[in-house]
Parts: C-alpha cells; sequence; structure tokens
C-alpha cells in the first residue's frame, strides 16, 4: 500500500527490522493516522439505525461487498458461524412485513397510556421501502472451528454473528448506505419464510438502502423515546 507521502510502505517484518536497528518505537504495520482516527470516529458518529430509506436500489455488487467486509469479522475459534439470506422475493418479504405489523400489534399491546400512545406514533421498521432486505442467522451446528472457545460459552456463536453485523453496519455506513436492524419479528415465523436450516438461531433481519436523512443523534432519542446517557454510566472499576 501507499502511504500518505506516496511512498510504499515498507513490508511488516522490514519496519520492524527497521525499529530494532535505529531504535525507534515500532508502532504497528499500518500507519492509522489521526486524521484516519477522526474520520473512524465520525463514522461511529454517523452510524444510524435507519427505518426510513430512499427508493433507489444499491448500485450492483455492493451488498457483496459488504458481506465480504462482515466476513472479516472475529469469530470464537474462527468458527464464522454467520449466515446472511438475501431476502429477494416480493412474497418472502411481504410475509416478514406483516409478521412484524403483528408482532409490533402484539408490543404496542403491552404498553399503556401515553408510553402506547407514544410508541403507536413510532417508525420502528423500513421493510415496506428498504430496496435491499438481509436476514442474519448464527449456525449452532458448525463444525468450523472445533468447538475452541464454545464450551463453556455456547452463546459465543451468536456473539461472533453479531460482531460481522457490526461490521457490516459500519461498512455501510461508510458507503452512505443506511442499515436498520429490525427485532419485532417471531423468529420462528421468520426461519419458516425463509426456509433455513433448525440449527440456523436468528440473529436479525436488516434493512439496507440510501437514508432519507443523515443524523447524529438516534431517531428514539430525537423522539424523546429514550435519551443516550453519558459513558461514565456504563463503566466501573474493581
Ligand atoms: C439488537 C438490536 C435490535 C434492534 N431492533 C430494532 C427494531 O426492531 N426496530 C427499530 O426501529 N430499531 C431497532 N434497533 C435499533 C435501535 O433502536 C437503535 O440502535 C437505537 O435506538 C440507537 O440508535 P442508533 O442505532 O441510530 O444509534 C435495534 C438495535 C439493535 C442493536
Amino acid at each position: 500500500m501507499k502511504a500518505k507521502s506516496g511512498r510504499t510502505k515498507p513490508q511488516f517484518a522490514v519496519r520492524r527490522k527497521l525499529a530494532a536497528a535505529t531504535g525507534k518505537v515500532y508502532e504497528c504495520a499500518m500507519d492509522f493516522d489521526d486524521d484516519f482516527r477522526a474520520q473512524l470516529r465520525d463514522l461511529m458518529v454517523w452510524r444510524r439505525d435507519v427505518r426510513r430509506f430512499r427508493s433507489e436500489p444499491l448500485p450492483a455488487g455492493t451488498l457483496d461487498r459488504l458481506l465480504a467486509v462482515a466476513c472479516l469479522a472475529p469469530s470464537v475459534g474462527l468458527s464464522q458461524p454467520w449466515r446472511f439470506v438475501i431476502v429477494e422475493s416480493a412474497a418472502r418479504r411481504r410475509a416478514v412485513l406483516e409478521d412484524f405489523t403483528a408482532c409490533n400489534a402484539e408490543a404496542l399491546a403491552s404498553y399503556d397510556g401515553h408510553i402506547a400512545t407514544h410508541y403507536a406514533a413510532l417508525k420502528l421498521a423500513g421493510l415496506a421501502e428498504a430496496p435491499c432486505q438481509l436476514a442474519v442467522f448464527a449456525d449452532r451446528d458448525t463444525a468450523t472451528g472445533h468447538g475452541l472457545g464454545r464450551r463453556t460459552m455456547p452463546e459465543t456463536i451468536e456473539y461472533s454473528v453479531v460482531a460481522a453485523v457490526i461490521a457490516l453496519w459500519l461498512a455501510a455506513r461508510a458507503e452512505g448506505i443506511g442499515v436498520g436492524w429490525v427485532s419485532i419479528l417471531d423468529p420462528t415465523r421468520v426461519k419458516a419464510i425463509l426456509d433455513v436450516p433448525d440449527a440456523w438461531r436468528f440473529i436479525g433481519y436488516f434493512c439496507l438502502g440510501y437514508p432519507e436523512s443523515e443524523e447524529t443523534e438516534p431517531e428514539l432519542a430525537r423522539a424523546g423515546w429514550e435519551q443516550r446517557r453519558p459513558p461514565s454510566e456504563f463503566v466501573l472499576r474493581r
């Protein structure tokens, strides 16, 4: 790869030797500079859960590129348990939307009073509009990775798939593409709609497309449903 100066970067091992010879601190194989770090933070700040999509489709090859990034995620024992189902069939999309509508109505019924009114006003999925739709599963039966890391914590299979989802989410945002996670669904019904193996655990259904607007604040915060809290509330020391 080329450094900013245009010079070809020395290989990893050469750089290490150079560092040893010159006594200079060897940092890392890649020069991630301050600009990159600032942009990476911006990516986190501008990543949003998107429920309002423009109608234009993603350019050809985009989803394959995003899925390839997702597959770079860490996974327990290198098990790579992620399974991606690209949902193209109009009938299956319709069935997922119907399931969402039913589950969302049940969720609404679980609230009372003003919070129910508030919930009813939220838009909680872009299933009717999103040009690209993806269901993600974790294959609990996979032999890949030979069970390493899973004996005491079998749930690490699901954690690995979530790691892949986050990689895809950020890679999409870096291309100006919005992602919306839909969990207001019945996993058993989704599995039947998509006809996937029993051993696959449903992780989430994802809507992808170009967002109607760009925001730095979560939609639920803007709607007054919940607020972001400072990191100090979540960190403790022992
Ligand atoms: C596991 C998971 C499930 C989610 N399910 C839904 C959902 O069904 N509907 C929805 O509108 N948002 C869903 N979200 C999005 C969250 O509401 C959103 O991440 C949160 O409000 C913060 O907003 P932000 O992602 O824009 O920062 C989900 C997010 C996660 C991580």
